[in-house]
This record gives C-alpha cells, structure tokens and sequence, in this order.
C-alpha cells in the first residue's frame, strides 16, 4: 500500500501481528460518540447549519473543561513552584509562599523540575500518611503508601501485579455491572477475565452480597477469581455504599480470598442526606484483626476529582495494607521503570491533603471557594434526578455522591429494531440521535454495562448550573419526541 509516497508491501506491524488484548480494550468515555461530537463541532465552525449552534458535553469527568474554577491556593503553590522568581512578589500570601518552599526543598536541587523517588516524594507520602490518618482514626504508613500519576496509574499498576496463571487459573477480577470503563479497559489489555458482579438498581445501586456470590460461583468454574474491584462513590452509577455494604464486602474478600481494591476518588463528592463516606480501610479496622490482619487492601484516591478537579495535573496515591512484604519489593521495582509520578502532580496532592489551616491566611478563601463547589454540585445532583424523574420512560436514582447521574430509559421496540439494523447499541442509538438532533454528548449505558434488556445513559452533572438546565431541557424534549417517533 502506498502512503505519503512510500510502499509498505511488508509491515512488521499490523492488525493481524500485533497485540490481540489491545484490540479488545474498549473505552466508552472517549469513544465513537466523542468522536462524532468533535466531528460536528468542526461542521459547525465551517458554517454547516444544525439544529443547535454548539455541542454541549455532558459525557466525561473533566470538572475543569466543564466551567469549574481552580481553587485559588492550590494553583497559587504550584505558580510559586514552578516559578520561584515569584517568591519575591508580594502578590503571594506568606503561607502559600512558605508551601512552595517546603515543597521545593524536598525535590532534586530545589527544583519541581526533577525527577523524583519512583514510590513519590517522601514528605508527600508523609502528608497523606497524616490525612488518612485524620480521615479514618487509624495509624497510616508513609511507607505504604505510593504516590501516582492519576488514580489510573496505581490500578493498572495493582491489577498488573495481580494477574498470572493460564486457562482455569488464569486471574478473574470481580469488578462492579455497571464500571467506570478503566476497569474493563485495563483488564483486556491484562488478559484477564472479567467477572461482573450487578449493582442493585431497585436499591438505589447498592451492592449486594448474594449477588457477589453467585458472580463469584459462576467465575470459579473457568478461572481463578484472585481479587474484587468496588468505585465508592460510584461511577457511573452515583451512589453512595452503606456501611453494613462495606461491611458485606469485607467479610467477602475475607471468606473468599480475594485482594480488595477500593476506587475511593470521589471520597469528597457525597451530597444527599443520610449519606457519608467510609473509607474501606476504616470500616476494616473497625471490623477488628480478624479482618485488618487478615484481608489485602489497596485503595486508591486522587487530585482529579472531588472540589480541586484538578484531573491534567495526574495527581494520585495508592495505600496498602497487607501487602505481601515480597511483593512490595516487587511492585517498587515496577513502578520504578516509569522513573516517578508527575511532580506537579505530587506538588498538588501534598496541598489536597495538607491544605491550609483555620490559622493562615488563606484559610477562608480556600474554605469558600471548597464549599461553593461541592454545594452546587449537591445542588445540581438533586436538579438532575429531579427533571428526569419528571420524564415519562425515564426513572433516575438519587445521585448521592460522584458527578454523574445514569438514568434509565425505555425505548420503544421500533427504535430498538432501528437501532439492529444500523448494528448499533439501542441506548449508542439513542444517544447519537440525540448528538445530531440537539447537540448533546451523553455516553450510552451500555459503554458501562448494565442487565440484559435495560438502558441507559450517563450524564455528568458538572456544567454550570444555567447550561445544566438546558442540557436536561433538550434531554427531556428529545426524550418524549423520540419516543413519539418510535412507538
Ligand atoms: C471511578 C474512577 N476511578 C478512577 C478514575 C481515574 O482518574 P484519574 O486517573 O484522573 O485519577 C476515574 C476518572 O474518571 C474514575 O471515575
């Protein structure tokens, strides 16, 4: 084949030769409908007319790209560590100042700029020793915790050290129906094997523990189950796990053997009433040793989510408890290829869990600024499941925490038939129609999974309240008329 002039008779690497596990990752997040979304945003600049004048996304995470503000201190530190000239100018607060100080002298000759220890920078690790422990009342170890680029990193990291064996005892991962796709994604590129264990949607996506036994049965007859994934709070799902539910799972990981891996980013993002969080490691330790001696646990938080968003930066950590003192040589010899985590991202997870204290002064501005996010998200979390309650065929859950909210749609069966013949998902269906009719991004349920026969989508409820408001406007208008349409 002829490319840019040059003749490739004989490509070493091609669909047929390369990685196989690679071809099967699938990341619905970014996928075919973010693509098309880009796609007409272009139309739309070059003047091709549509029914809208601009793609509104409510389809990914990103709290920043959706209008949320960076939390002044936060970004204050890290201008100060990156340019310390600015350590000379009096714009800065003395306590911001003394931060970056702090930060700068323990990085390589002072710099921000240099590589740091591969397991983290270790008054970072100090610093988020000292946070869990204020989070949970437990003693927390600097040296097991393990700093990372994003939450991303430290997953694919642990589930890499998890998988082994071939056929039978090849690694089963237990991970929630629906997934935040990472799970599904990285298992593929492992060559593991999934095990989905469902969320109980009548029971506003809780987690149920004769439904991880019987995922668990079914997994054990074609491979070895080795470990159980749970997002708490939830993505894509929005819920907020009872402490009896992590209780449940717990004793499950302990019965079963299984390494837990607790996904805690939105440890912050918890807004409806009656709702709190506990952190797996707490509710371990309370359980007592027979639990907190017995049972692995890695749980995982980062600096993308929760009031910061500060997701570009790939700010992260991992702690570990129980963790096979072998394989903690292992794992440091592992993450020691990739030479360290961002320091930048290292810089603002030392201020995400150390931030400034009701003595200093930016205290106030950083405590106003924290609460005007998390309470307008609260505030959009009830406005979303609101409307959609709202809308005929469409019942949401609560959204108790995180920053998503996934409805359930009926869709009649002549879109479902429409949907087969252009080899299409009925909620992918559903959504791209929704893209060229309205201009807006969702990601369809089944990018997630969910039960065999339901649908669904899910929407971020991160843009500004005014623009959140049209978006679930257009959603529900499109709903009712694509139903009409179809039945
Ligand atoms: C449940 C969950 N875990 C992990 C991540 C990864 O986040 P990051 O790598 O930016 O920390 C996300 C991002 O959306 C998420 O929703």
């Amino acid at each position: 084949m002829a490319e840019n002039g040059v003749l490739h008779p004989e490509r070493v690497l091609t669909l047929d030769t390369m990685n196989p596990n690679v071809k099967r990752v699938e990341y619905a997040v970014r996928g075919p409908i973010v693509q098309r979304a880009v796609q007409i945003e272009k139309e739309l600049k070059e003047g091709v007319k549509k029914p809208f004048t601009e793609v509104l996304r409510a389809n990914i995470g990103d709290c920043h790209a959706m209008g949320q503000r960076p939390i002044t201190f936060l970004r204050q530190v890290l201008a100060l560590c990156t340019y310390p000239e600015l350590l000379e100018d009096n714009k800065f607060p003395e306590d911001a100042k003394s931060r970056a100080r702090r930060f700068l002298a323990a990085c390589g000759g002072g710099s921000i700029g240099s590589y740091s220890m591969s397991q983290g920078i270790e008054l970072v690790r100090q610093d988020v020793a000292r946070y869990i422990e204020r989070r949970d009342g437990i003693p927390s170890n600097p040296d097991n915790i393990y700093l990372s680029s994003g939450a991303s990193d430290a997953i694919t990291t642990m589930l890499k050290l998890l998988i082994s064996g071939e056929g039978a005892t090849r690694t089963g991962v237990m991970i929630s129906k629906p997934q935040y796709p990472l799970y599904s994604a990285a298992l593929a590129d492992l060559g593991a094997v999934q095990i989905n264990y469902y969320l109980d949607e009548s029971k506003n996506w809780s987690m149920d523990a004769s439904e991880l036994r019987r995922s668990l049965a079914e997994a054990k007859k074609h491979c070895t189950p080795r470990a159980i994934c749970v997002i708490n709070p939830g993505n894509p799902t929005g819920q907020v796990q009872s402490r009896q539910c992590i209780e449940d799972v717990i004793r499950f990981a302990a019965e079963e053997n299984l390494f837990l891996m607790a996904d805690e980013v939105y440890q912050d993002n918890i807004y409806a009433e009656g709702c709190e969080f506990n952190s797996f490691k707490k509710v371990l330790f309370e359980m007592g040793p027979k639990y907190s001696n017995k049972v692995e646990l890695a749980s995982f938080h980062s600096t993308s989510k929760c009031y910061m968003g500060e997701c570009g930066f790939r700010g992260g950590y991992m702690e570990l408890i129980n963790l096979d003192p072998d394989v903690k040589v292992q794992l440091t010899k592992l993450v020691s290829v990739r030479l360290c985590p961002p320091v930048t991202g290292q810089a603002l997870l030392d201020l995400v869990v150390n931030p400034p204290q009701p003595d200093e002064p930016s205290y106030p501005t950083y405590k106003k600024e924290r609460a005007a996010v998390l309470a307008a998200l609260a505030d959009k979390a009830k406005m979303t499941e609101e409307i959609f309650n709202k809308v005929p065929g469409m019942s949401c859950n609560t959204v108790q925490g995180a920053m998503y909210a996934f409805p359930r749609i009926e869709l009649p069966q002549k879109a479902i038939e429409a949907a087969k013949e252009k080899g299409q998902a009925p909620d992918m269906f559903y959504c791209m129609t929704l893209l060229e009719e309205k201009g807006i991004c969702l990601v369809p349920g089944s990018g997630f999974g969910q039960r065999e026969g339901t649908f669904h989508f899910r929407m971020t409820i991160l843009p500004p309240t005014e623009t959140l408001k049209v978006v679930l406007e257009k959603v529900e208008e499109f709903h009712r008329k694509f139903t009409e349409q179809y039945s």
